[in-house]
């Protein structure tokens, strides 16, 4: 019997082929994205799609294909979860100035920084991604070119450069920008030291850029420099991103005094607004123990999403992309959906309790522990993509 010849396929461009369960599935990646937010938008995808991906099906009667494996059912349940996304998510009252930190290396700051950037950004809001780490990973992800002729952030903090100079904008995802850094950084935190004002020079560029924006993300370099306290000064809020494994909290204590520091004598306003769990493997004790040991000592302030550990948010960066471009029906991608709209309503005090559908999914995606329960979402005032270009 003659072999199958190859399957040839055309216009990748906005068609997928991906195999669930040993189903192939014909997906139109701009119908999946719009369907998880509800919205409109071009979505450059270049990578297929791995068994990772939980929702490649454009509607419910694909979806009752693969409706009897768990991966079918985690897709059903991940999908109808993400359906409030399409509501949008409320506007802060002013810029959030969000500083993404964690002296450890490798815990999922630049993966956490943009990932949460997009997602808002996917959900209609301006947000401006600002890298502070030489290494430049964060502009990698997004896709902003970093060699040294770059304009960057490097330029901003030691040369005095407006902002509005070096931001770019981020070309698959509407709505988000970058400052990007280039290795020029990795001197500034010497060159800083015998400039006018060096801990506060980020915040004064930030103040000084007039463009409307909801959040701004600072990912950080894994050091407590001055580059990390240039951040600090320049936030309201921290976020920690803290891995699911051994050794988690070890250093915490450094951060927090760090903080805690600059709180007293340099930006009054800051705080941990929140505390991220990253690279979450439920298969393991180890992730669960860590998990509940982190939301034991910060129960206001861990999400209730946790981010599993996902193939797919460590590939998309060599694709210059985030997952919620790269693949935005997989565990990762929805997760940070899903923890972005947490950290959204959390800030004006309307984080809703989940539902049953919304719970399943939770613990397909590697969420544990306790929620933080208020009454009131439905009343938010929601960011709409028609009114984006507005007057803030
Ligand atoms: N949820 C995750 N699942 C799998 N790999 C991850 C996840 N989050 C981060 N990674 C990978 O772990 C490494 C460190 O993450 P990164 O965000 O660069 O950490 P940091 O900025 O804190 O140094 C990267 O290779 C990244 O792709
Ligand atoms: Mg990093």
């Amino acid at each position: 019997m003659p072999r199958p010849g190859p399957l040839v396929v055309f216009g990748v461009s906005h068609r997928q082929i991906c195999d669930i369960a040993g189903i192939v599935f014909h997906v139109k990646r701009r119908s999946l994205l719009s369907g998880i937010l509800g919205r409109s938008r071009a979505v450059t995808v270049a990578a297929p799609v791995s068994r990772e991906t939980l929702t490649p099906m454009q509607d419910s009667e694909t979806i009752g294909q693969i409706d009897d494996t768990p991966i079918g059912r985690a897709a059903q349940a991940a999908v109808r979860a993400m359906g409030r996304a399409g509501e949008g998510l409320p506007r802060p009252p002013a810029t959030r100035v969000i500083v993404v930190a964690n002296q450890k290396g490798g815990v999922g700051k630049t993966t956490s920084t943009v990932n949460m950037a997009a997602s808002l950004a996917l959900h209609g809001l301006r947000v401006l991604v600002i890298d502070l780490d030489p290494q430049g990973n964060a502009s990698t992800a997004l896709g902003i070119d970093h060699h040294a002729e770059v304009p960057s952030i490097y330029d901003v903090l030691v040369e005095g450069k407006p902002m509005a100079d070096v931001v770019q904008p981020v070309v698959d995802v509407e709505g988000l920008f970058c400052v990007p850094a280039t290795i020029d950084l990795a001197g500034a935190e010497i060159e800083l030291v015998s400039l006018v004002a060096r801990e506060s020079r980020l915040q004064r560029a930030i103040a000084a850029y007039e463009q409307p924006l909801d959040y701004i993300l600072i990912d950080c370099p894994p050091s407590l420099g001055l580059l990390t306290v240039n951040a600090l000064v320049a936030g309201q809020e921290v976020l920690i991103p803290i891995q699911c494994e051994y050794y988690a909290l070890e250093g915490l204590g450094q951060l927090l005094r760090n903080v805690e520091l600059v709180r007293a004598h340099l930006n009054p306003t800051l705080h941990v607004s929140t505390i991220l769990l990253t690279m979450y493997d439920a298969r393991t004790r180890l992730a669960a123990q860590v998990a509940e040991e982190v939301r034991n000592h910060f129960a206001a302030e861990v999400l209730r999403t946790a981010i599993p550990r996902s193939v797919r948010i460590s590939e998309a960066p060599s694709y210059g992309q985030t997952v919620l471009t790269y693949d935005p029906g997989s565990t990762g991608a929805l997760s940070y959906l899903e923890a972005a709209r947490e950290l959204a309503l959390r800030a004006v005090g309307l984080e809703t309790p989940p539902s049953a559908v919304e719970q399943a999914a939770a613990d397909a995606l590697g969420a544990v522990g306790k929620h933080r329960h208020t009454i009131g979402a439905q009343s938010a005032p929601m960011a709409q993509h028609s009114t984006m270009e507005g007057n803030r």
